[in-house]
């Protein structure tokens, strides 16, 4: 655990960090010879995705709650929560490798549960060989559904991820 940590709701100034936090740790998770995801289909990602001035993080959707965690006030962990009409999705969330394992990742997960709705199921989709997401996630109650999903991104070498659906019924 971290104490110099804060956990906030993006703010438009926050956007090209909030870009960076993405594309360096997609860097450090998804390259995968297995599966044919490379470095270079990574960078082609965030450079059409516009990482460099991180101007599709400047504002989200009304049933989209997008955190950050701040060290020293500089952007290291990026979440995006979204309520759905029937589930709550935890969309996306990402620690720069160097402050992985220091409880960021429960941070925003016990902001998760405050907003998301109570009625409602929990869901996540995970790289199918992102074992250490998978790990964490189970380690916070979810399951796998046994669902399976193609990601819905095109990669330039034609590699597709297969992600993994978890779910947790009643929190
Ligand atoms: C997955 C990720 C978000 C977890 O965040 P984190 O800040 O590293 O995790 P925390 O330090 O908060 O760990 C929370 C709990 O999960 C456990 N955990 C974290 N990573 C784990 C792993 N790889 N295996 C097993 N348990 C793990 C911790 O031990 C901790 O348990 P505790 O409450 O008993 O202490 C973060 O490591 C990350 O950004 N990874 C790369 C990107 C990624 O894969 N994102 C998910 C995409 S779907």
């Amino acid at each position: 655990m971290i104490s110099n940590i804060t956990i906030q709701k993006a703010i438009p100034e926050d956007a090209q960090e909030i870009g960076e936090v993405f594309y360096r740790t997609w860097l450090a998770t998804y390259p995968n010879a297995e599966v044919g995801i490379t470095t270079d289909d990574v960078e082609d990602i965030w450079k059409n995705r516009g990482s460099v001035d991180g101007s599709r993080f400047k504002s989200f959707p009304d049933n989209e709650l997008f955190l950050t965690a701040k060290c020293d006030g500089q952007v290291v962990g990026v979440c995006s929560l979204v309520k759905h009409e029937n589930k709550n999705e935890l969309k996306a969330i990402y620690v720069l490798p160097e402050y992985q394992g220091r409880g960021i990742g429960k941070m925003f997960w016990e902001e998760a549960l405050k907003y998301f709705d109570k009625k409602k199921k929990i869901c996540v989709e995970v790289a199918d060989y992102n074992a250490p997401a998978i790990n964490f996630y189970k380690r916070l109650g979810f399951v796998d559904s046994g669902n399976r999903f193609p990601m819905k991104i095109s990669f330039k070498s034609g590699a597709v991820i297969t992600e993994m659906e978890m779910i947790i019924l009643n929190k």
